[in-house]
């Protein structure tokens, strides 16, 4: 039997997973999920209560066994991952094995540095990151992980484009 289509979208915090996500999966008649929506789901608190209070590496755990799961499941869908799932463990080998359809949502430095510093507080890593420092923060860590993120089989430049104007772009790049 031929596996159920399952496009993956990541990239860094505030790159518009979720949002791109929804529309995406209304277009390609998928449902849509998100895997910070499926931990909250499975652990019964919110993410940062989970930092709060199980600490980050419970979160890690916790991201993986979810991940899997779903991966592993017999659905169809389009999921946002967390900014920082593929960049642990397993995760991006557990990914790949069940699908070729990663996107990562590529946008640069100034344009998350001004999008996070408006939601900071719902971040758990960035919350305790002061304005100023922010820039030289989100510059090192976006190093750190970039490295993952292009191992995706599609890359999209985000800037400066509306949300409809990016499906649009994966939902050419898919076909
Ligand atoms: C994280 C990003 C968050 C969430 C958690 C850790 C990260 O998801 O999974 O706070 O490591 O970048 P979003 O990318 O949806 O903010």
């Amino acid at each position: 039997m031929a596996k159920k289509l399952k496009v993956v979208l990541l990239g860094y915090m505030a790159s518009g997973k979720s949002s791109i996500g929804k529309l995406l999966a209304e277009q390609l008649k998928l449902p849509f999920k998100d895997l910070d929506l499926e931990i909250e789901k499975s652990v019964g608190i919110d993410i940062p209560t989970i930092f709060n209070k199980k600490g980050e590496l419970f979160f890690r755990k916790k991201e993986t066994e979810v991940l899997k799961e779903l991966m592993n499941s017999d659905e169809a869908f389009v999921l946002a991952l967390g900014g920082g799932t593929p960049c642990y463990g397993s995760n991006l080998q557990i990914i790949d094995s069940q699908t070729e359809h990663t996107i990562y949502l590529r946008l640069k430095i100034p344009t998350l540095v001004n999008r996070i510093m408006n939601e900071k507080n719902q971040r758990p890593l960035v919350a305790t990151i002061s304005d100023g420092e922010l820039p030289e923060f989100i510059g090192k860590h976006l190093f750190e992980r970039s490295p993952f993120y292009s191992k995706a089989d599609i890359i999209i430049e985000c800037d400066d484009k509306s949300i409809q104007a990016i499906v649009k772009e994966v939902v050419e790049k898919l076909v």
